[in-house]
């Protein structure tokens, strides 16, 4: 197998930063590898595999002779480097929303519609944190009963929103414990002991935007009908890291609590935590740090006929971008599609 040069860019980010331990993690296999960022990061030294590297600032110069670029940096960044990177003969795994639904590029979580990557031109999308962590679970579910109609309600950790927000919720606990004044930044509301039904700008219909692209990405990656009914509430939680879905799905097909969680058991990436009598299910907690989307929760749903109800955690820097975009590398690379 070819062994490819590597950029990754938003190194300095939250998510940049876990892509870069997972690319040691996943034992990726390159020829070389560059660190990239804005001005204002270029020139920190990173530590990887026992090398000390110095962060570059991005510049189109900058993806000359690479053949994998990992982007973490905002959907501007992607947009005003895609053309430079894919001009040079370079593929581009994006984290951010700027390509997802064009129609030339592919959304794609990494076992669950890989197939999708054989269709790219140069650019692939990595899926939103909430819409990711999903797919897995869904998938199988899908293939067995073939699902009618989901409702998800998201519970999101403030990491999803980058550094600042980190930041945030620790000066934001801290000022209330002291009963000191506050000025939010990063979130509409004092984001401390409070849940926040707004992720993202409202769009049109009511539903803001990261609602919108659970909607939208989960029709584009299970190639479901686009009439098919999905709705989903998206809600920012005082949590540091970690996204908890609660999911109602109606199937076509008959399909018990048992089977679902037989089926689960035996998926690639879902590890099942399901006993309340001993009050055994999924927390944030569990799932921080870790690469599994945790399930549990799994119960017939009283709303709908052949519903199911399943509680999904994860770990939104992880599976919810940074190991997705790994994966997609990893699988790009044994694929030879660079
Ligand atoms: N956090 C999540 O859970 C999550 C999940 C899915 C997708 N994403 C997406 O991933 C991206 C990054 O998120 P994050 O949470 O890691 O943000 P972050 O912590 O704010 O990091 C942003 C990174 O991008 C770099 N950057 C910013 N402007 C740049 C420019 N003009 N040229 C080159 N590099 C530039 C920054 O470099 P400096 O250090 O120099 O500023 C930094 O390395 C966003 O598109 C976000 O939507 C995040």
């Amino acid at each position: 197998m070819r062994k490819p040069n590597i950029a990754i860019l938003g190194a300095t980010g939250v998510v940049g930063r876990e892509i870069t331990k997972i690319v040691d993690e996943l034992g990726i296999q390159f020829n070389e590898i560059k660190f990239l960022s804005s001005a204002k990061s270029a020139g920190t030294k990173l530590e990887f595999q026992g090398k000390t590297y110095t962060v570059e600032e991005a510049k189109p110069e900058s993806f000359d002779g690479v053949n994998i670029v990992l982007a973490s940096a905002g959907g501007s960044t992607s947009q005003k480097f895609a053309p430079e990177i894919v001009k040079r003969g370079g593929v581009l795994i994006d984290n951010s929303s700027a390509f997802r639904m064009e129609k030339d590029v592919p959304l794609v979580i990494a076992y669950v519609n890989d197939e999708d990557l054989k269709k790219h031109k140069g650019i692939i999308a990595n899926p939103n944190c909430s819409t990711s962590q999903l797919m897995l679970v869904l998938k199988p579910l899908h293939e067995k009963a073939k699902i009618k109609r989901l409702i998800v309600s998201t519970y999101q950790a403030v990491s999803g929103a980058g550094l600042a927000a980190i930041n945030e919720l620790t000066a934001n606990t801290k000022a209330t414990l002291a009963g000191e004044e506050f000025e939010n930044k990063c979130f509409k509301k004092p984001i401390s002991f409070n849940v926040i039904p707004q992720i993202d700008v409202f769009c049109d219909n009511g539903y803001t935007k990261e609602e919108m692209k659970v909607v939208k990405e989960t029709k584009k990656i299970l190639h479901l009908l686009e009439e098919l009914p999905i709705s989903c509430t998206a809600a920012r939680v005082p949590v540091y890291n970690g996204h908890s879905e609660a999911v109602d799905i109606e199937f076509e097909n008959e399909i018990s609590p048992d089977e679902v969680r037989e089926i689960l058991k035996n998926s690639f990436g879902i590890k099942v935590i399901d006993n309340p009598d001993n009050f055994e299910y999924p927390t944030t907690r569990d799932a921080s740090g870790v690469d599994p989307v945790f399930v549990g929760r799994i119960r017939k749903n009283l709303a709908f006929n052949n519903g199911i109800s399943l509680w999904c955690v994860a770990d939104n820097l992880r599976i919810g971008a940074a190991l997705n975009t790994v994966r997609i590398c990893q699988k790009v690379i044994e694929m030879e599609l660079y």
